[in-house]
């Protein structure tokens, strides 16, 4: 077994997820203004920190994805984050991409950026101590979009990125995210996120990607926020199977799901149905960011001190998170 595939099978063995906590200052800061707490980088540590020194670190996290700002902190314990987080049990890793940004001559999409000095970056990365990294493309789903040029531009991207990445020893995740936006049918989802992830991995193996050492990380097939035509968790999950069964390539050792706006119980129904149908050889995951972290921070958010009960929150939703990446979740758990 080569070290990236045993990397990814650890992030994902016995039913463990990852957690995102990823977001960038941006985001983590519409994320706290919502509940109220002052984004200063040490509120953002503090929230961080508990989710980070809570058990299910050792239970049910198989890896983190950090931010640049955090993976240069120190816990309160003065070891840096990826240090407590291995010594929690769990993996560190890293985004690496910085941001999509408008995609010239298509204004309506995006491309992601971030492969300029990446090889360098890479480095520091590795030696703070993460092993496997994360890089986000974007596409809007319509009629003519995403059109062949948001396609193989965001294709291309991921895979160099995957390269660059597994040329430093870490395990690339990626994720090619299909938004959830629109008025779009699930159908469509299915068709675009379908035609998005056989171009990614055209390019990863036309740039030589050692598959075995690679975590996609896509969405689940739902019908667009605004559809009138929504569809059964059922349904969800039997699209979503059929989409990775016709555009993954059976080297692929795990697939994380993100959860893309859906709340912490849809993705969490969701991805217990997909495990319960699951036919393919893919280990299927989670690598969820709010649908892991809302409760715990609006219940931090009323008392930022109080870590054990944080923890407890956290490590219910995580624990429910695990069980539905075994199949084995269902709805009286929760209570
Ligand atoms: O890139 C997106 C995040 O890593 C996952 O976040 O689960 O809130 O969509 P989400």
């Amino acid at each position: 077994m080569s070290e990236l595939n045993n990397i990814a099978l650890r992030i994902l063995e016995n039913g463990k997820g990852i957690l995102a906590a990823d977001e960038s200052t941006g985001t983590m800061t519409k994320r706290l203004d919502a509940v109220k707490v002052p984004s200063t980088s040490e509120n953002r540590l503090l929230f961080r920190e508990t989710l980070f020194s809570s058990s299910s670190m050792m239970d049910y996290i198989g890896g983190v994805i950090l931010y640049d700002e955090t993976i240069k902190q120190k816990s309160s314990k003065k070891n840096s984050i990826p240090e407590l987080i291995s010594e929690m049990g769990s993996l560190p890793g890293i985004k690496v991409d910085t941001g999509a940004k408008v995609l010239a001559n298509s204004p309506n999409e995006k491309i992601t950026e971030g492969l300029d000095g990446l090889r360098e970056r890479l480095k520091v990365y590795n030696k703070l101590g993460a092993k496997f990294t994360k890089w986000r493309g974007i596409y809007n789903i319509s009629k003519e979009y995403p059109s062949k040029l948001s396609l193989q531009s965001n294709a291309h991207a991921l895979a160099r990125y995957s390269a660059l990445v597994q040329e430093c020893n870490m395990v690339p995740i990626v994720e090619p995210e299909v938004l959830m936006d629109g008025e779009h049918s699930a159908k469509e989802c299915y068709e675009k996120t379908s035609e998005v992830i056989k171009k990614c991995f055209e390019e990863l193996i036309l740039h030589k990607i050692d598959l075995k050492g690679v975590i996609l990380k896509p969405n689940m097939i739902l019908a667009g926020n605004k559809s009138k035509n929504k569809i059964s968790g059922e349904e969800v999950a039997n699209l979503t199977l059929e989409c990775l069964k016709n555009s993954v390539p059976q080297e692929v050792p795990g697939i994380a799901f993100l959860s893309g706006g859906q709340s912490e119980i849809e993705a969490t129904e969701n991805l217990n149905l997909i495990n319960k149908l699951n036919n393919t050889s893919f280990i299927i995951s989670y690598s969820f960011g709010r649908a892991l972290q809302q409760s715990a921070l609006k219940f931090w958010s009323q008392d930022i001190n109080n870590v054990s009960g944080t923890q407890k929150v956290f490590n219910h939703r995580a624990k429910m998170n695990t069980l539905a990446a075994q199949g084995k979740w269902s709805k009286e758990l929760e209570n």
